[in-house]
């Protein structure tokens, strides 16, 4: 006889309650790709709870498998008119993210020579050692983009976060960390050194590995200060 889900697996499968596993029963549904039982992802709700942004990662590979799973939860992304107008570019080859590495680090060096400091062999090697000890340290790294092409581009600023969205919980779920990277390493630089066509607009660029460490949380407004309840003509004073 297969055990039954001890109390922690019907917290963490909450969300299937009504599903035949509230009734007892093992469940045999299973993560897409993977094949993986449900009780080896997080739950929805502890999923969003504990993502955090991610900025510093160990070389630990990432599993073709995970990343595919991670990848398929953000074309399952809602968009307008189902156009799905987005490219995941996916750059794992240690070489490329090697160039990515060297343009950053030479604008890093160009800012600071524009802002009259001496670029020293030392100074070089300590900017390139930020970048390979922070964003530039996972062994993945996803650019989201939406295609300027698709059927309906005044709509694609809307649906290229919510695909970005969908997979930085997908890789939380699964144990990994992402960040939403923009201006931190700018669209020229991805543009250049992956050979993004004009016709791409970039939502961001996230790097995804495991985390050296999950951060603390940053603080978080209050849920009632998001809240208008049925119009703001009657909003409780205070709120607006
Ligand atoms: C539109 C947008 C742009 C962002 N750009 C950057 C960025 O360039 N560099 C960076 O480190 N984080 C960036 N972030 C991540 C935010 O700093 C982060 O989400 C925020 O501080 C909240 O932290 P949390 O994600 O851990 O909840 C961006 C997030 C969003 C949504």
């Amino acid at each position: 006889m297969e055990p039954k889900p001890n109390r922690r697996d019907f917290v963490k499968l909450g969300l299937f309650a009504g599903t035949p596993l509230a009734l007892g029963v093992t469940p045999s549904l299973a993560i897409g790709q993977l094949g993986m039982d449900e009780q080896e992802a997080l739950s929805f709700f502890e999923t969003v709870r504990t993502r955090r942004s991610v900025r510093q990662f160990k070389s630990t590979p990432v599993p073709e498998a995970h990343l595919r799973e991670i990848l398929d939860a953000a074309r399952l992304a809602p968009t307008s008119g189902n156009q799905q107008p987005w490219k995941f570019l996916v750059v794992q080859d240690p070489g490329t993210i090697g160039e990515l590495t060297d343009a950053m680090v030479a604008r890093g060096l160009e800012t600071m020579r524009a802002r009259g400091v001496e670029v020293t062999a030392e100074v070089e090697e300590s900017v390139r050692a930020s970048l390979t000890q922070g964003y530039l340290s996972a062994p993945v790294y996803i650019v989201v983009l939406t295609d300027g092409e698709s059927q309906y581009p005044t709509y694609n600023h809307w649906d290229g976060p919510l695909a970005a969205g969908y997979l930085m919980l997908a890789a939380r779920a699964l144990g990994y960390g992402t960040v939403f990277i923009t201006d931190a390493i700018p669209d020229e630089v991805t543009r250049e050194v992956f050979d993004i066509p004009d016709r791409y607009t970039r939502v961001c660029i996230t790097p995804l590995g495991v985390p050296e460490a999950w951060p603390d949380s940053p603080e978080k407004k209050s849920l009632d200060e998001f809240i208008v309840q049925d119009r703001f003509s009657q909003a409780t004073p205070g709120h607006s």
